[in-house]
């Protein structure tokens, strides 16, 4: 049998991945590690790069997880998504605390890119360089980033993304641009932005947690219609850019019956399909592989079975569905 990475090779698109935490769980292990039915070529690090995990303290460095994570994919020649270089959130208490200046905010952004891109500059295929920037209305959210820099922020830091890792494809992620709404509009501006001011930006990343059914923190949204799908993917390569689905999980109320994981199997498929639809879409990554160590339970209560592997290491519906769509 083919698997999903396999799929989307033959199907001449560049990756299928999911996010890595590194457990002692051998049944994990052997998913995540899968090379008969090659499932994976790519990994995304679930936490290990992020900012209160590696710079702790203002100019102390902790790669210790990061390293792992390296080691793990390029020993299994899998591509690395690297994941996160500034953000609002996961930001160690010093940078909120600091009251930092302009200028002293923007340097120690330069430092910390410069020594965390920097170090994996060989290995990072791309960079989630800017994170969540914005507000489900399309303005900018709140954050030390913004409010102290301003919108200049966004292009300062690809800016030195590819100053210190010239490599690497250069993204911009967030989620809840796949319902062509306000937010999607923002996204553009902000590849524009970027654009206008010299800067490099190769692509967008849609997170894509996305929910198969209305629930309590869905706010009534359930996954897009392929339709509106392909249109928000050829909104973002209309401008030249790549897309990537970076965070792909589809939750719903728990527990998960029959019926509706054969909801989430067409879903899964509506999905790939949609990336398959728009030449610029080049991979897919799943965050996590199994519904057993989903982020989902520990932040929306009462839903979860997201993934496409259940809590047995088993394939869902989903999985088939997914490999449907591509
Ligand atoms: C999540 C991780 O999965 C969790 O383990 C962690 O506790 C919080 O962050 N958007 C992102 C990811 O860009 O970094 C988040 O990952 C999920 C939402």
């Amino acid at each position: 049998p083919v698997g999903l990475a396999d799929a989307m090779m033959q199907r001449g698109r560049e990756f299928v991945g999911f996010a890595l935490t590194i457990r002692n769980d051998s049944a994990e292990l052997s998913v995540q590690s899968n090379t008969y039915e090659e499932d994976f070529n790519s990994v995304t690090p679930e936490n290990d790069m992020k900012w209160e995990v590696t710079e702790p303290q203002r100019n102390v460095f902790n790669f210790n997880g990061s390293d792992k994570i390296v080691q793990f994919a390029t020993s299994r020649g899998y591509e690395i998504h690297c994941h996160n270089l500034v953000w609002h959130s996961q930001l160690p208490p010093w940078i909120a605390a600091g009251n930092f200046s302009n200028a002293t905010l923007i340097s120690i952004m330069e430092n910390h890119i410069k020594n965390l891109a920097g170090r994996y500059a060989d290995v990072c295929t791309r960079w989630d360089v800017v994170n969540e920037a914005l507000n489900e209305d399309g303005t900018y959210r709140s954050s030390p980033w913004f409010n102290t820099i301003g919108e200049a922020f966004l292009p300062i830091a690809f800016k030195f993304a590819a100053q210190y890792s010239p490599k690497s494809k250069l993204y911009y992620n967030d989620y809840n641009l796949e319902y062509n709404g306000n937010k999607t509009v923002g996204a553009k501006r902000i590849v524009d932005l970027i654009k206008s001011y010299g800067v490099r930006i190769d692509g967008v990343g849609l997170q894509a947690h996305l929910t198969t059914e209305p629930t309590p923190s869905s706010g009534g949204g359930v996954t897009p219609s392929q339709d509106t799908l392909e249109t928000v993917l050829k909104g973002f390569t209309k401008k030249g850019v790549s897309v990537v689905y970076t965070e792909l999980d589809e939750r719903l109320v728990v527990p998960a019956t029959k019926a509706k994981l054969e909801i989430q199997k067409q879903t899964f498929k509506t999905v790939a399909a949609s990336c398959l639809a728009v030449k610029g879409c080049v991979g897919i990554t799943l965050w996590g592989v199994s519904d057993k160590y989903s982020w989902i339970p520990g932040v929306f209560a009462g839903e979860g079975a997201a993934l496409v592997w259940d809590e047995n290491f088993q394939k869902k519906p989903a999985y088939y569905g997914m490999l449907e769509g591509i």
